[in-house]
């Protein structure tokens, strides 16, 4: 039986895929988001028994090998190293320190002795040299390509290379595909023709790709689905710190941190990350407290702020930074109805210190005791912490990984933490002050 092709078409947004073209997605209902899939569809009967697979024990199957990167916070977040034969999409802002991470790690990996091939569709030969030295990145080991036609550019990937870059995926084209490079088409193109490589090769691939900040490029689902791991590299443009976190890895977890300061030199990871957000001195005004927060699997130390001032207006104004505004209402509602902390004549203002934004939700209790200290106009003790989550009733609940978090506020030299009742064994060496209702969290505080 002849090799069926089949036409179908994905959606270079949500990434679905429908078998008849419409102008509008039908998923996520996008306009003009369909583009033409050409899919092989391989009979059974065509197959020969012998090359079928054979089903494995987990036991027999050994895990992959790994390739370190040469920079720990990245294969942190890589799950320990590049992954022979698979392709890690590297996404993030223009500007946010994609190229230069790259060209560390590239120039990491040939000051041990390998060699790696980095192919620049962006920038002039002379660029990227200029910048790789600037990095320390010289070793005779780094090659650097200049060349916009994915083609040309695969040509030299089957050297013996233990890592390929190519930077960015909207910089090349592709021959006998419509389309301007960055189009959809393009970028589907020069993605598969990359993993192929990959794959054939057994050789780990990177593939940069420029995001704007609504988190579209073309096609950044379509690529998703193609690649094995999915990297994204993000940082505000005042601060020098920049996060790396992995939102797909086929080869390990997904809630690892990588975290790195963009200097003169280059990017280098911060040992204390709790320090970022926290140096230790904060003067406890009124209106402060400290969380402990968590990162994927590291815990932070976050310090909440909150800010009321009468309004003589009937609506009251409500602003939150780094935290959700519908949650800075929720508390304030529970307050004022579970524990008589009234703020109904008051504008609040909610802000997490240093630019920080809270993913983690279990910093309802550091909120809510920021905003009855703030109402109260009293401080908060400088050595206590707050872990736990308010639920409506005002009831104080359990957050995942306490231990973990009043560890960190031990080690940041906290000496009180004020948490949910539970069996859970604490460490010892802080004070643990378990509390049920916020009612009583407040009057602990004295609030
Ligand atoms: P770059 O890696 O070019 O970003 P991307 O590839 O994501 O577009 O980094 C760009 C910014 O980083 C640029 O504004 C300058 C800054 N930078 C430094 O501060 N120090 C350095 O050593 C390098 C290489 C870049
Ligand atoms: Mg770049």
């Amino acid at each position: 039986m002849p090799k069926k092709t089949i036409t179908s078409y994905r959606c270079v947004e949500c990434g679905a895929l429908v078998n008849s073209w419409s102008g509008k997605c039908p998923y996520c209902s996008q306009w003009g988001t369909l583009i033409e899939e050409q899919r092989r569809i391989h009979p059974e009967k065509e197959r020969n028994i012998g090359e079928m697979p054979e089903p494995l024990a987990v036991r027999d199957i050994k895990p992959p090998e790994r390739v370190s990167s040469g920079l720990a916070e990245l294969d942190r977040v890589l799950g320990g190293g590049w992954v022979p034969g698979s392709v890690v999409l590297v996404g993030g802002e223009p500007g946010v320190g994609k190229s230069t991470l790259l060209l560390q790690a590239c120039g990491a990996m040939a000051g041990q002795k390998q060699d790696v091939l980095y192919v620049s569709g962006e920038e002039s030969f002379s660029q990227v040299a200029l910048r790789a030295t600037r990095l320390g990145a010289s070793g005779d080991e780094l090659k650097i390509l200049g060349e916009n036609d994915i083609s040309n550019a695969l040509q030299h990937a089957g050297h013996g290379y233990s890592l390929l870059v190519f930077d960015s995926v909207q910089s090349f084209s592709m021959e006998g595909i419509s389309g301007f490079p960055g189009s959809p088409a393009q970028v589907r193109g020069v993605a598969s023709r990359i993993i192929e490589t990959a794959k054939s090769g057994n050789v780990p691939a990177v593939i940069v790709g420029h995001i704007t900040k609504q988190g579209s490029l073309a096609g950044p689902k379509l690529l998703e689905h193609m690649v094995d791991a999915v990297l994204l590299f993000a940082g505000e443009r005042t601060s020098p710190y920049r996060l790396l976190r992995s939102t797909k890895n086929r080869f390990g977890a997904t809630d690892e941190l990588g975290v790195f300061e963009m200097r003169e030199k280059g990017l280098f990871p911060v040992a204390d990350p709790s320090r970022l957000y926290w140096n230790g001195e904060s003067v406890m005004a009124p209106g402060v407290a400290m969380g402990v927060v968590l990162e994927g699997a590291r815990p932070f130390v976050a310090e909440i702020q909150s800010l009321v001032a009468p309004t003589p207006f009937p609506y009251p104004k409500r602003t939150a930074r780094g935290l959700e505004l519908g949650r800075l209402q929720l508390m304030l509602a529970v307050l004022e109805r579970r524990c008589g902390v009234s703020s109904g004549g008051f504008d609040v203002y909610a802000n997490v210190a240093g630019g920080f934004t809270l993913r983690d939700p279990h910093a309802d209790l550091a909120l809510c005791m920021a905003l009855a200290s703030a109402v109260r106009d009293r401080p908060l003790p400088p050595d206590c912490c707050f872990i736990g989550e308010v639920g409506l009733a005002g009831e104080i609940r359990p957050v995942g990984l306490t231990p973990l978090r009043i560890r960190e506020a031990k080690r940041l030299g906290f000496s009180k933490v004020l948490v949910s009742p539970s069996d859970e064994q604490f460490p010892d060496g802080i004070k643990i002050l378990k509390v049920g209702h916020l009612k009583d969290a407040l009057e602990v505080m004295s609030l």
